[in-house]
């Protein structure tokens, strides 16, 4: 099943897609403990026109939006950038999150960074095990998310 997984970074060709990815996500609650910006139309116009220096990507299985992630502070002039990540229900625990977050650290390496940052809800227990299976170093909290890092 995973042979036919793709990664792309947004453009405007995924306009549609990504607001309905985005719309999905928030009128079901999926958002809850990952809401790094809006998950509207607007946000969705506005990240697949964005021109600058982070990433945004989707990981799609036979054109269909499985995951959207992203790496952001490099426009802020940040050496360390920020991960985020959202896989689909429909598509959860098949091993996508994990080879999203692979996908993610390779290109943060690509562009230079030696560590990548990421802020997670204390209950997000899916989340963490995750980033622990991944070596993410647990390092305090802010504004009640735990902070995590992993060297590249
Ligand atoms: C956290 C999140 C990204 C994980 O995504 P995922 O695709 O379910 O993660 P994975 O499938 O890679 O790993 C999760 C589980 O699937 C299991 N798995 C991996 N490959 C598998 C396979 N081929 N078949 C069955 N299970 C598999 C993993 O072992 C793991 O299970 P375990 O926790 O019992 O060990 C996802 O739950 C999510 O999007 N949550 C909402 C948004 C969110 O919280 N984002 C993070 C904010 S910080």
């Amino acid at each position: 099943m995973h042979s036919k997984i793709q990664y792309s970074q947004v453009d405007a060709s995924f306009t549609d897609k990504l607001t309905s990815f985005f719309e999905s996500i928030h009128s079901n609650g999926w958002d809850k403990y990952f809401h790094p910006h809006p998950f509207n139309k607007k946000k969705a116009h506005e990240i697949c026109h964005y021109n600058g220096g982070d990433l945004y990507f989707i990981q799609t299985m036979e054109k269909k939006i499985c995951g959207y992630g992203m790496l952001r502070g490099w426009d802020e002039g940040y050496k360390i950038p920020s991960l985020g990540i959202i896989i689909h229900p429909d598509y959860r625990r098949k091993g996508l999150g994990e080879k999203f977050m692979v996908f993610l650290h390779e290109r943060a390496r690509k562009k230079g960074a030696k560590k990548i940052k990421l802020k997670v809800y204390p209950q997000n227990s899916r989340a963490i095990h995750l980033y622990r299976k991944l070596n993410y170093s647990f390092l305090g909290k802010e504004k009640g998310q735990l902070l995590a890092f992993v060297e590249l």
